[in-house]
């Protein structure tokens, strides 16, 4: 075996290509429509600029801080992702590198993994929910999570069920039998090494999603969840505001892109929210996040914690992001690559890119701490940021 370490996310990207099935890394690229927002949300990073300093730069700095009470030694946290069949350890392998690496892990209720083990390998777990089923089956997810010792609750409301894509979307099938894997054989069969994994780990992966498990204990398929959640009408602020109050503790709403949703979330108590487009996967042509970020954390950033996720894959991008007011950020794909290069040390890998580049930015900037940086440490173009719903509402 050969060294596995890369030295950018974009070589992790790389890795991943050649060794997941073509449907599977076709479902991590995700996007939809024309992709405009998933291109937006990594060309927006490259728009801004650093203006370096070169001498009283600071010998020590600073990286630790905490989101919803926890403590992370990085302002990068993981972001939820319910994403099947990228490697046998899937969730539990993220969690340990997130513990590892002293940071912490969102967890989809999508994912392949149950809780349980999730937190076992992470206390610094932060459950992720839709808004999907009976309010009696969300109770017993929430309360599944809070036993199992989930540190958070995260709700995302950004999703539309808009699957068009223009460069086509990946067949993924119901469950892995036997007419599934026929079908896929082609792509396993030059996918070897992916294959071999899973042989190794002694099953398939299975396509279910353990953590929306019935009142028998009975996981549904992925599609059949999916096809659940699909089936429920949107919810109401007031019916967050009851998640809110049924969850009683750390609370963080992900989707915001309008200053006015923003308000409502404080409204309603949360702790946090995520400025984020559902790293384009939501509605096409939503702005970056980092775009509509000054606005929210302008707006409300002094009443909750204001995070960002979407097309963060540098400790550049991290800094820019917390110069523009956001307390952290999470990653998806960023991760999702090392997990499929390389397992839990993929996933290491990503999150010491990500340190790295934190600490030589911070350098260059003459900057001692992540806490002392503010707007006057990127160079921001005219006519970057864009900010929706701030008209006061009647
Ligand atoms: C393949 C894939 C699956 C995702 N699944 C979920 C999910 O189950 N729950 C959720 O809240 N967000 C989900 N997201 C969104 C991520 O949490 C995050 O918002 C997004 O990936 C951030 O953009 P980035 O990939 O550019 O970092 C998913 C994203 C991708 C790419």
């Amino acid at each position: 075996m050969g060294n596995r370490w890369f030295e950018t996310v974009a070589h992790a990207q790389l890795r991943a290509r050649k060794r997941l099935p073509k449907s599977v890394y076709k479902a991590l690229l995700a996007g939809t429509e024309a992709g405009v927002s998933y291109r937006d949300n990594l060309a927006a990073f490259r728009e801004l600029g650093f203006a370096p300093h070169v001498a009283d730069l600071s010998a020590d700095r600073q990286t630790a801080t905490t989101v919803m009470g926890q403590e992370i030694a990085l302002p990068v946290i993981i972001s939820p992702t319910g994403v099947q069949a990228v490697h046998p350890d899937g969730e539990v392998a993220v969690a340990r590198a997130a513990a590892a690496r002293g940071t912490a892990m969102g967890l989809s209720s999508f994912a392949s993994k149950p809780v349980e083990e999730v937190v076992a390998a992470n206390p610094k777990t932060f459950f992720q929910m839709y808004w999907m089923g009976s309010k009696d089956s969300m109770i017993r997810t929430m309360e599944r999570a809070r036993s199992a010792g989930a540190a958070g609750l995260i709700v995302t409301l950004d999703w539309t069920f808009s699957h068009g894509r223009d460069w086509g979307s990946p067949w993924i099938p119901e469950r892995l039998d036997l007419k599934a894997m026929a079908k896929l054989a082609p792509q396993g069969l030059t996918r070897p090494s992916w294959l071999l994994d899973y042989a190794r780990s002694g099953s398939l992966p299975d396509l279910t999603t353990p953590n929306l498990a019935d009142e028998d204990g009975v996981a549904p398929a992925f599609f059949g969840a999916y096809g659940q959640w699909m089936g429920t009408p949107p919810p109401s602020w007031d019916d967050i505001r009851w998640m809110r109050d049924e969850w009683q503790g750390p609370f963080l709403l992900k989707g915001i892109s309008r200053v006015d949703d923003a308000r409502r979330a404080v409204d309603i108590g949360v702790t946090a929210i995520s400025v984020s487009n559902h790293g384009g996967n939501n509605l096409d042509t939503v702005p970056a996040p980092i775009r509509l970020l000054p606005g929210i954390a302008g707006a409300v950033g002094d009443q909750i914690e204001v995070l960002l996720d979407g097309g963060i894959r540098r400790g550049g991008d991290v800094v820019k992001a917390l110069a523009l007011g956001a307390r952290a950020v999470l990653i998806g794909r960023a991760y999702l690559w090392g997990l499929a290069a390389s397992g839990q040390a993929g996933v290491e890998n990503v999150l010491d890119i990500m340190a790295g580049g934190i600490d030589s930015t911070l350098r260059g900037l003459g900057c001692s701490s992540i806490h002392d940086l503010g707007p006057d440490d990127v160079l921001v173009p005219d006519g970057f940021t864009r900010t929706a719903g701030a008209t006061e509402r009647g």
